[in-house]
C-alpha cells in the first residue's frame, strides 16, 4: 500500500537519492500536534459544509484524538517511508480509519497546512521564550535592587569614564529584553492570521468557511489572500529577527560577565553551580554560561539569514525551498529555552563585590567631568571647562596622584577659578547623587527606574 500523498500519476517510486534529500520529517515531526489540532478544526469545517456526516465526524475526531494520544506516548512514530508530518499523520489516520479517513484531506494542501502548523508552533513557542525572557529580566531586576546605590566605573571604550551605579547598569540589560518581549507580543499580531482554506494557493470550490477555522485554532481572523498565505514566511524571518536580537542582547550581557569575573575586574563571583573548572588548572572557575551566550548568538544570526536568503527571489506561491524554514526557527527555539534559564540562574546566584566596584568608581579620574560641569555652574564655557579640567588630570598623571589629592595650591595654579570649593564634586558620592533628572544614574531616578521596570514585568 502507498503512503505518499502524491504516487497517482507516477509509474514508480521516488529514488533513494530524491527521497533523502526531500524528506522532512525528522526534523518537523514535532509540528504534529499544531498538524492534528488544524486538522480537527478542518474536519469541523467539512462538516459544516455537508461533506462528513455527524457519525463521520465524530470517527474522525476520535481517531484524530486516538492518534494524537498514540503521537505522545510514542506508539505512533514516523517511518522512514513518510516524507514529512502531514504524510506520517495521513498514514496513522488511514490505519485508524481506513477510507475515510481520505476524505479529510478534502479543500486543503499541504502548502496551507504547513504554513499553519508552524504559525501554530511559533505562536505558541514563543510564548514560552517569552516567560524566559521574563525571567532572566527579574534575575538582573533582583540583583539590581541590591546595587542601587553601589558606585561602579560605567565605561565607553571599555576605559573608565564616569560613575554609575552598578543597580543602574544591570538595569540597562533589562531595557533591551522588555524591547524583545515588546517585539514578540507585535510580532504576534501579525502572526495570528491563519492560512488555511488557501488550500495548494488559489482557494477551494468547497464551501469550507477559513475565518471558522481560523477561530478554531486561536487566531484572529484568515489570511486576506489564498496566494499570499501559502508564499508568506515573514513571520518566521521576524521571529528570527526577534530571536538574534535577543541574542545579540544575552552575548553583550555575557561578555560583561566574562569581564566582571575575570581576575583584572574581580567584580562578580559566580556560583559554583553556574560555573565550570578546568580539567588540568584546578584553581579555574570559568563562566562558561556567559561565553555560550556569547557564541549562540552566531548560530541565531545565522538562522535569521538562512530564512531571509532562502525567501529572497522566491516567485509565489510555495515553492520547496520553503522547507528550509523550519530548522532556524526550531534552532532558534532550542537554542533559547535552553541558554535563557541558565543565564537566569547565573544571574540570581552570582555575588557582586560592591567594595571592588566601589574602589574602582573614580579610578581612571571618572570626577573629571564633575569639575568641568562644576566649572559650567560658575560660567565658564564648557570648552574653557574642558580645557582646565584636561590640564588638571595631565598634572594628576604627572604627579602620579588622584584627583582630590592636589592641593588647593596645585589647583590654583592650574586655574585660578579652581577654588577650594570643587571639592565638593570630587566624589563619586556626589557625583551619583547630583544625577536626578529622569533616566539618570542618581539614586533617586534608577529607584524610579526600578520600580517600573518591576511593573512592567509583573504584568506579563
Ligand atoms: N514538507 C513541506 C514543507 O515543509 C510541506 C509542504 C509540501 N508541499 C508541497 N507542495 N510539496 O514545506
Amino acid at each position: 500500500s502507498r503512503t505518499s500523498l502524491w504516487g497517482g500519476r507516477f509509474a514508480g517510486g521516488p529514488a533513494e537519492a530524491l527521497a533523502r534529500l526531500s524528506v522532512s520529517v525528522q526534523f518537523d515531526w514535532r509540528l504534529a500536534p499544531y498538524d492534528l489540532a488544524a486538522s480537527r478544526a478542518h474536519a469541523r469545517v467539512l462538516a459544516y459544509a455537508g461533506l462528513l456526516d455527524a457519525e463521520e465526524l465524530g470517527q474522525m475526531l476520535a481517531a484524530l484524538d486516538d492518534l494524537e494520544a498514540a503521537c505522545a506516548s510514542g506508539s505512533f512514530r514516523p517511518t522512514v517511508e513518510d516524507e514529512d508530518v502531514h504524510t506520517a499523520l495521513e498514514r496513522g489516520l488511514l490505519e485508524r480509519l481506513g477510507t475515510l479517513g481520505g476524505k479529510l484531506r478534502a479543500g486543503r494542501s499541504r502548502n496551507d497546512q504547513v504554513a499553519t502548523d508552524l504559525r501554530l508552533y511559533l505562536r505558541d513557542h514563543a510564548r514560552g521564550v517569552a516567560a524566559r525572557l521574563v525571567e532572566l529580566a527579574d534575575a538582573l531586576v533582583e540583583q539590581a535592587a541590591q546595587h542601587v546605590s553601589t558606585p561602579a566605573p560605567g565605561m565607553t571604550h571599555v576605559q573608565h569614564a564616569q560613575p554609575v551605579s552598578f543597580g543602574h547598569w544591570l538595569l540597562a540589560h533589562v531595557q533591551p529584553l522588555l524591547r524583545d518581549l515588546d517585539r514578540l507580543r507585535d510580532w504576534d499580531k501579525r502572526t495570528a492570521i491563519s492560512p488555511l482554506g488557501a488550500g495548494a494557493l488559489a482557494g477551494s470550490s468547497l464551501p469550507l468557511d477559513p475565518v471558522v477555522v481560523a477561530k478554531e485554532l486561536g487566531f484572529t481572523t484568515s489570511a486576506a489572500n489564498s496566494m499570499d498565505a501559502v508564499a508568506d514566511r515573514d513571520f518566521a524571518a521576524e521571529f528570527l529577527f526577534v530571536t538574534a536580537l535577543a541574542g545579540v542582547h544575552l552575548s553583550r550581557l555575557g561578555e560583561e560577565v566574562v569581564m566582571w569575573t575575570s581576575q583584572e575586574f574581580g567584580w562578580v563571583e559566580l556560583d559554583d553551580a553556574f560555573a565550570t573548572g578546568s580539567s588540568i588548572m584546578p584553581q579555574k572557575k570559568n563562566a562558561d554560561i556567559a561565553e555560550l551566550a556569547r557564541g549562540k548568538s552566531g548560530r541565531l544570526i545565522g538562522g535569521l539569514v538562512t530564512v531571509l536568503t532562502m525567501l529572497k527571489g522566491l516567485p509565489l506561491t510555495y515553492d520547496r525551498d520553503m522547507q528550509e524554514d523550519k530548522e532556524p526557527v526550531f534552532d532558534a527555539v532550542d537554542t533559547l529555552e535552553l541558554l535563557l534559564p541558565a543565564l537566569a540562574g547565573m544571574i540570581s546566584t552570582m555575588t557582586v563585590r560592591a567594595d571592588r566596584l566601589a574602589a574602582a568608581a573614580p579610578v581612571g579620574f571618572t570626577l573629571a567631568t564633575e569639575v568641568a560641569d562644576w566649572l559650567v555652574r560658575k560660567h565658564v564655557p564648557f570648552r574653557d571647562a574642558h580645557e582646565i579640567t584636561g590640564k588638571l588630570v595631565s598634572l594628576c598623571e604627572a604627579r602620579d596622584c588622584a584627583l582630590d589629592e592636589l592641593s588647593d595650591d596645585d589647583l590654583q595654579k592650574v586655574s585660578p577659578l579652581l577654588t577650594p570649593e570643587v571639592r565638593q564634586v570630587l566624589t563619586v558620592e556626589s557625583a551619583l547623587a547630583s544625577r536626578t533628572t529622569p533616566g539618570s544614574t542618581g539614586p533617586g531616578p534608577v529607584a524610579d527606574q526600578l520600580a517600573s521596570v518591576q511593573d512592567k514585568l509583573e504584568t506579563w
